[in-house]
């Protein structure tokens, strides 16, 4: 899985969408001032900027298996404890943080179930579970379904990111039952992105991240263009928007 590019990489990429889903994951999941909150699989820190603006930087701590990501993250919030690891073998003690949020790593975990455990673990009685993963489905609303519905129309070998858990409608609420989590919420957030021009959407395809990014960085150029055009048959020349949708659950530990 390529996470190990660099941050600003991942912000062209992804950030531009992570980014905004940041300020409405934090509000839905009820974070307050005065809570501490661990944000699991934080990447380059679009999440943890959005806890550390309204918690401070005392207040939250970072965790991502990454080291460019970690270090990412580090140079972006100075003061903000930014740990390498992984949500199944958190580095924090049991019942430390008041809230654990996981934006967009549920189903990039090796063990999703042990994952929400581990969170369960390091949470205080009475505190918040929530995560976030986007909608994968096939014709669904994720930020890579265009993407993925055009190249499968062109490579019968493009797999997509269905397979990933908790990306299908219900699986997310699921593997937090099967973790021992009640999801006390168990919907959607949608965010819309603007785009200018078709190739401002695609240029980041080419930059290597995540599933999307191996995949275009595995063909040969004349299965990548014929990819890119399909693309551009869906999407058009630009400007054009994308509402870009994830399945959020929350629980109380
Ligand atoms: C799509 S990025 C999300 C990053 C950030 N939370 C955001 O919203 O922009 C997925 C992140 O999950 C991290 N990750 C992958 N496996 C993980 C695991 N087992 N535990 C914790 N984080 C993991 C990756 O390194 C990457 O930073």
């Amino acid at each position: 899985m390529s996470f190990s590019v660099a941050g600003e990489a991942y912000g062209r990429f992804m950030g531009r969408f992570s980014e905004p889903l940041a300020l409405e994951f934090v509000e839905a999941a009820g974070i307050r001032p005065g809570q501490h909150v661990v944000d699991v699989g934080c990447g380059p820190g679009a999440l943890t900027a959005v806890l550390v603006d309204l918690l401070g930087a005392d207040a939250v701590v970072g965790i991502d298996p990454s080291p460019t990501f970690v270090d990412s993250a580090r140079e972006r919030l100075p003061g903000v404890t930014i740990v390498q690891g992984s949500a199944e073998f958190l580095p924090i003690p049991d019942q430390s943080v008041d809230a654990a949020l996981a934006q967009l790593v549920v189903h990039f975990m090796a063990d999703p179930v042990t994952g929400l455990r581990e969170m369960a673990r390091v949470t205080r009685p009475g505190g918040t579970l929530a995560a976030c993963v986007w909608d994968n489905n096939p014709g669904g609303g994720g930020p890579l379904t265009p993407f993925w519905d055009a190249a499968q129309s062109v490579d019968r070998a493009a797999t997509g990111e269905t397979h990933l858990p908790g990306t299908t409608p219900g699986d997310l609420g699921r593997l937090f039952r099967a973790a021992d989590l009640t999801p006390t919420q168990d919907t959607t957030i949608t965010v819309r992105v603007e785009f200018a021009t078709f190739e401002d959407w695609w240029e980041p395809y080419t930059l290597g991240v995540g599933p999307a990014g191996d995949y275009v960085g595995g063909l040969d150029d004349e299965t990548r263009d014929a990819v890119r055009a399909a693309c551009r048959q869906a999407l058009g020349p630009g400007p054009f928007h994308l509402d870009a949708t994830a399945w959020f659950v929350s629980a109380v530990r």
